[in-house]
């Protein structure tokens, strides 16, 4: 990705500086007209999710298999999947479900040494090989090696773990700096469903320019508002949202500034996930269509903090909370959103020069779609 590398802290930091001095923000080259329809037609959103299953997405991060023998099971583009940690230490990624009748092998997550299916007692290794049928005799001819639980392409990158559905090789997932540091443990993980269409959450991640309306009391305080740096990455985007504290740097050394505890980076890996940090946590967020008008985000929360270390927990909990509270307004928005498509008021919505990653993900998805990218 040398071509579209991400610049370094020091360089965001500076062009923020900048843009408080000159009070402006990055700006796209367009505005970005995206017809309603889009948001509304059955034909798009199926063809959305086909693009979901042949793209490497991510699963969940690495740490949410830290041994061999964890597990973690969730709905990805509709489909129902079990990654699971074997005993080399390599992530495997299965559709869930036994191969004798179909019932679902796991629910949520664990730790397993081998999964035994709660109907008949069908038992697959961590490899997903069918090692053991109770009263084998009443399947004559069954071949064993070739009712192993079904695969899918799995990959382990940079402290997360990709999955691609279809059986196409297809592009390699983006290579992320954040969770790439070993370290990181989950603090925590949830899932919820928004009554509100997938695109139309992704793009509230996507721009900083109703940090004061829409966050008055949450993050505007803290951050602000419409001034952010937008890069492109490929088809995805980085977008740093500067916190007031940030001009502290302004007595460092150009060079030495760093982003930790002054911005929050958001990381759109194209086209439905997120991640994004904050001071001492990274959230890794899958945004799951459900149906046209139904999304459930599913959040992993990761931290670099010793469990030990009560300060920095407090601390934690405390930023949790507002991040929390942030994201139900975010969540209001896109649920208002959803509920005037049918008004008829709108033949499009126009994402304006500040919102530059909406368009770009649009664009990008329209690409895809269309076969060109
Ligand atoms: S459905 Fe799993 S063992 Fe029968
Ligand atoms: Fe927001």
């Amino acid at each position: 990705m040398s071509a579209n590398a991400l610049a370094d802290d020091a360089t965001v930091v500076a062009r923020i500086l900048d843009h408080i001095d000159e009070k402006s923000t990055d700006r796209g080259e367009i505005t970005w007209r995206e017809p309603i329809e889009n948001y509304r037609c059955e034909r798009r959103y199926a063809a959305e999710i086909e693009l979901m299953r042949r793209t490497a997405t991510p699963f969940c991060p690495s740490a949410a298999l830290p041994q061999p023998g964890a597990w973690l099971a969730r709905i990805a583009a509709g489909t129902p999947l079990l990654a699971v940690r074997d005993a080399d230490n390599e992530v495997h990624v299965f559709r869930n479900a036994c191969r004798h009748r179909g019932t679902q092998l796991a629910e949520g997550s664990g730790c397993a040494k081998a999964f035994v299916c709660r109907y008949h007692g069908w038992t697959y290794g961590l490899d997903g090989e069918l090692r053991h049928v109770p009263h084998e005799h009443g399947f004559p001819g069954l071949d064993r090696s070739a009712r192993g639980l079904v695969p899918v392409q799995a990959l382990e990158v940079d402290g997360l773990v990709y999955v691609t559905q279809s059986a196409a090789p297809g592009a390699p997932p983006p290579r992320l700096a954040p969770l790439a540091t070993p370290g990181w443990r989950m603090l925590g993980a949830g899932e919820m469903e928004i009554a509100a269409n997938w695109k139309i959450l992704a793009e509230g991640f996507l721009e900083g320019y109703h940090i004061r309306t829409t966050h008055a009391a949450t993050f505007y305080p803290l951050q602000y508002d419409n001034l952010n740096v937008v890069e492109r990455f490929g088809r995805n985007s980085r977008i740093a949202f500067p916190y007031r504290n940030v001009n502290k740097l302004r007595a460092q050394q150009p060079a030495e500034r760093s982003a930790d505890g002054v911005l929050t980076y958001v990381y759109h890996l194209f086209p439905n996930a997120m991640v994004a940090t904050f001071p001492g946590r990274v959230f890794v967020v899958a945004i799951e269509p459900v149906a046209i008008d139904r999304t459930r985000l599913v959040t992993y929360v990761l931290t670099d903090h010793e469990e030990s270390d009560t300060d920095a927990q407090a601390a934690l909990s405390q930023g949790a909370d507002l991040v929390a509270r942030g994201g139900a307004e975010d969540q209001e928005m896109a649920c208002a959103i959803q509920r005037s498509l049918a008004s008829g008021a709108n033949q499009f919505f126009e994402f304006g020069l500040f919102e530059s990653a909406i368009g770009h993900f649009h664009a990008s998805l329209h690409a895809a779609l269309a076969g060109t990218a």
